[in-house]
């Protein structure tokens, strides 16, 4: 691989300022020319001379003092850089790119460049969630900047909740596949379904499950990342559709299997994300069930088993699964790859609570029908879908 590329990392001043010594440290050892610009609160909790020896570059923080060059520093950066990553990030940093303040060597410089700019937010769990911070985030989003979400865990002020900086390999290995993008699925043409479906038992009441579609949505962003043209079929979830790739919104079982099956003789990859409800109830009542003193029982039926039927009808398609397990994981798995005709299946183990539903990373293991299982470690949902797509693509 050539590398000759040049990424900006910004430091600002948050508790993981240490934390981007060992991202500069990974990009090195992938041969990346790393220069850095440090906020004056970053010197606070970090001395610049680590980053300096890390990155074999003057470190930059202040916009009219050192170093002294005859380049304007900001622009000259901003020139220099094919990608600029700030790590990590305050709520500061997003709110004063958000509204366009540029008072700093940092924010002049994520002004003045073309290059992508990626923010990797750290904080407090509470700031995180403040609706202002999430407007911000949002509105850079909608300007094309991209984030590296923070994951949930223990904080450093002991609160517990999403806040944590991503891990410096998740890190490095989205950084990496910007700077060289894969693109081996050019024209592929991939369905995804994703999040959960409901099932209605009158106008005001439904069933429905914990899947918030991360995962499925995080396989199709990948997919088209590589090139591939993506329907995304979608039970109802707050993801933020991946850019390109065509959405269709369902509620029920039965909407996703006519979206699916509509969609299906086109398509090269189907990646089955989606909790599909195996039950409904056996009666919709459509008027509002009204209460009584009574107990209420309500009946389900089966409802059908969409990636089983795409497995009895399968030509060229490959048919990937997931199957969530909280026990016996891989006999189970193993057991509905056999039985849905699938080509893969990923397990996971929902018991444990930092991983799979709702959470940022996933811990998988990818069975196919040949090969022996592929143990993958715990990492974020996009990283398990490009590992996923790395592996398919090869024996395709
Ligand atoms: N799936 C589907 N239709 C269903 C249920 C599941 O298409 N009615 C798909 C899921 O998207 C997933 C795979 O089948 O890719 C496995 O789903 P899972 O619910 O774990 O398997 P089931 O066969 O339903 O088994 P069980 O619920 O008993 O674990």
């Amino acid at each position: 691989m050539e590398n000759t590329k040049t990424v900006v990392i910004g430091v600002t001043g948050g508790i993981a300022a240490y934390k981007a010594l060992d991202v500069i440290s990974r990009l090195r050892k992938e041969n990346v020319c790393v220069h850095v610009i440090m906020t004056k609160s970053a010197l606070e909790f970090v001395n610049p001379i680590s980053f300096q020896t890390l990155s074999q570059n003057m470190v930059i923080h202040d916009m009219f003092e050192e170093p002294r060059a005859w380049e304007i520093q900001h622009i000259a950066l901003a020139k220099k850089a094919d990608l600029l990553l700030v790590v990590p990030t305050t709520a500061n940093i997003i709110g004063k790119v958000a509204n366009g303040i540029a008072d700093d060597m940092l924010t002049t410089t994520i002004m003045a460049t073309v290059a992508p700019v990626i923010f990797a937010p750290a904080m407090n769990v509470n700031m995180y969630n403040n609706k202002i911070v999430q407007d911000n985030i949002k509105k850079l989003e909608d300007y094309g900047y991209d984030f590296i979400y923070p994951t949930s865990g223990r904080l450093a002020c002991g609160d517990i909740g999403q806040g944590k900086l991503a891990g410096a390999e998740e890190i490095v290995e989205i950084i990496m596949s910007k700077l060289y993008p894969i693109k081996d699925m050019l024209g592929t043409r991939v369905l995804v379904t994703a999040g959960p479906t409901i099932a209605p038992i009158d106008p005001v009441r439904f069933i429905t499950n914990r899947s918030t579609g991360k995962m499925g949505y995080a396989i199709a962003r990948e997919a088209i990342d590589r090139g591939a043209i993506v329907t995304l079929i979608s039970g109802p979830c707050h993801e933020k559709v991946p850019f390109g790739a065509k959405v269709i919104r369902i509620n029920t079982n039965e909407e996703m299997r006519a979206a699916v099956i509509n969609n299906y003789e086109d398509t090269d990859i189907v990646i089955s994300a989606a909790a599909v409800a195996d039950y409904k109830p056996k009666c919709y009542s459509s008027s509002k069930i009204k209460k009584s003193e009574n107990e209420l029982n309500i009946e389900f039926v089966r409802d059908n088993d969409i990636l089983k039927e795409l497995g009895l009808s399968k030509k060229k398609q490959i048919l990937v699964g997931f199957a969530a397990e909280s026990n016996d994981l891989l006999q189970n798995a193993k057991a509905k790859l056999l039985k849905k005709n699938l080509d893969y299946i990923v397990a996971n183990d929902i018991s444990k609570a930092d991983v799979g539903f709702g959470a940022d990373d996933n811990k998988v293991i990818i069975l196919s029908k040949d090969n022996s299982p592929i143990a993958l470690d715990k990492m974020g949902k996009k990283q398990v879908a490009r590992e996923l797509f790395s592996l398919i693509n090869k024996k395709r």
